[in-house]
């Protein structure tokens, strides 16, 4: 067959540029062998044009004039690596109506504009694709979309942010603290040059809007996802959680909300006639969250360590999909972004995106379901008065809001002040009853700094037999 020149234009030359321009230019034989697409780094546009870069372009590539690259009818595509949301945006907008397909690894514009910035495509006749925002070099957007087309999602768990995950793999088993640990991530590279969006859990809501828009077919607005960071976490709630057989990850969280609530099998062995009518009507409700999660040490996303990245999905059809691999870095980010070149110069993403159908927005404000009305269990820590009487205090609080313990963990004489750690964890209960126990349990003159309250998320396993 024969080679079909595809020329491309970058906007941002950092990092994850380096290593698109080292992808496209070192690997273009292979890609025309495979695909009979002959990649072409036209032009790099970034206000730094000194610096010294990882990767050597050719002379006259490199440029600060965007108006360069916009101005040249023969290129197709156009990749937004600036990141952000101000310039960032600025630049798609140009870049579509210049005529321009668009891809980009931009997690956090996706998620705030991605509805404009849509719609703006479709109105010029363009696409804009978008495999790396999420979970670096996993194709998980192609796989949720393609891969898993004929099913309907019923929820999602993923491990989506490399920081929290390396942070929190590091005070689980290197025994650190969290300023150590993210110090660390930060030389590493993995953090953003802000950590503010990693550890506070907004990086991963972004990647959740996205995969959930695309798994459950409605716009999603950041505002629908609830968000807890990990900033707080401290090494002892991470060991008391291990000796009870859990282990802490940052999950972000799309469900079926009365899935949630009634069949948290997500139908693999559900099969009544109760269960389905259950599962029918609750279909339009979704729960969407992101915090940090005891789950079973058992469970795969349990070995999820150090700065990877995997995402579980329950699908109506195949049951679980797991997705696992490196979510940051520069070369694995890179992958998906020349996957995605070669898929819109194959003609591929312009179908998905033509037959992309989110319901509007307006129609979503009475799907997503409260945190208020989640029903899970819960991990609490207090630091209890050692005396008489403290433990029957707490039941009694517990027992007044219904809810009930499922197990207890108390070590002799650990805490200042003559405390000890009293730590419970709870049976299946709605998130309000917790919150009003909680105040509840504040108020006690027993009960000496603030109760610490952790999700745990019994993630069902779909296993042989
Ligand atoms: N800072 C992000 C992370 C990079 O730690 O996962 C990829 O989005």
């Amino acid at each position: 067959m024969a080679e079909k020149k595809v020329k491309v234009g970058l906007v941002g030359f950092g990092t994850v540029g380096c290593g698109v321009a080292k992808l496209i230019t070192e690997e273009a034989d292979a890609i025309a062998a495979k695909t009979s697409l002959r990649l072409e780094l036209a032009c790099v546009v970034d206000i730094d044009t000194q610096s010294p870069r990882l990767v050597k372009l050719a002379d006259g590539i490199l440029t600060n004039d965007i108006n360069r690259l916009l101005d040249d009818d023969t290129i197709q595509i156009g990749v937004e690596l600036v990141g952000g949301t101000d310039a960032a945006k600025q630049i798609q907008l140009k870049l579509l109506e210049a005529g321009k397909d668009v891809v980009t690894a931009n997690k956090a514009l996706l998620a705030e504009y991605g509805n404009e910035l849509m719609h703006c495509a479709h109105k010029n006749g363009r696409c804009i694709a978008f495999e790396a925002s999420c979970a670096g070099g996993i194709p998980i957007i192609s796989g949720i979309r393609t891969g898993l087309a004929a099913n309907e999602i019923r929820a999602m768990y993923g491990i989506v942010n490399g920081t929290c995950n390396y942070i929190l793999s590091n005070m689980t088993s290197k025994n650190e603290d969290f300023p150590e640990a993210l110090s660390q991530a930060q030389k590493l590279g993995y953090a953003e040059a802000d950590p503010t969006l990693d550890i506070n859990g907004g990086d991963s809501a972004h990647k959740l809007a996205i995969l959930a828009s695309i798994a459950f077919g409605y716009e999603i607005a950041l505002d629908d996802i609830f968000v807890e960071g990990i900033e707080s976490i401290s090494k002892d709630d991470i060991c008391y959680g291990g000796e009870m057989g859990y282990c802490l990850k940052l999950l972000a969280i799309g469900q079926k909300a009365s899935l949630a609530a009634r069949d948290s099998s997500h139908g693999l062995q559900s099969t009544s006639h109760e269960a389905r009518v259950t599962r029918h009507e609750a279909r339009e409700k979704i729960s969407l969250r992101v915090h940090p999660s005891f789950i079973a040490k058992d469970n795969r996303l349990a070995s999820v360590d150090g700065s990877f990245n995997a995402v579980s999905i329950f699908g109506s059809a195949v049951g679980q999909v797991m997705y696992y691999g490196r979510g940051a870095g520069m070369m694995p980010t890179a992958s998906a972004i020349v996957a995605d070149i070669i898929d819109v110069a194959l003609g591929n993403s312009a179908t998905t995106f033509r037959h992309l159908c989110l319901k509007p927005r307006n129609q979503t404000a009475a799907l997503i379901e409260k945190i208020d009305n989640l029903v899970t269990r819960f991990y609490i820590r207090l630091m209890a008065k050692d005396q008489p009487g403290v433990f029957a205090q707490v039941g009694k609080v517990l027992a007044e809001n219904a809810i009930s313990i499922s197990g207890a963990l108390q070590h002799e004489g650990q805490g200042p002040d003559n405390t000890v750690p009293v730590v419970v964890t709870t049976h299946p209960t709605r998130q309000s009853k917790v919150t009003a126990a909680l105040e509840n349990l504040d108020k006690l003159d027993t009960i000496c700094s603030r109760p610490v309250c952790i999700r745990i998320v019994d993630i069902p396993e779909d296993k042989e037999g």
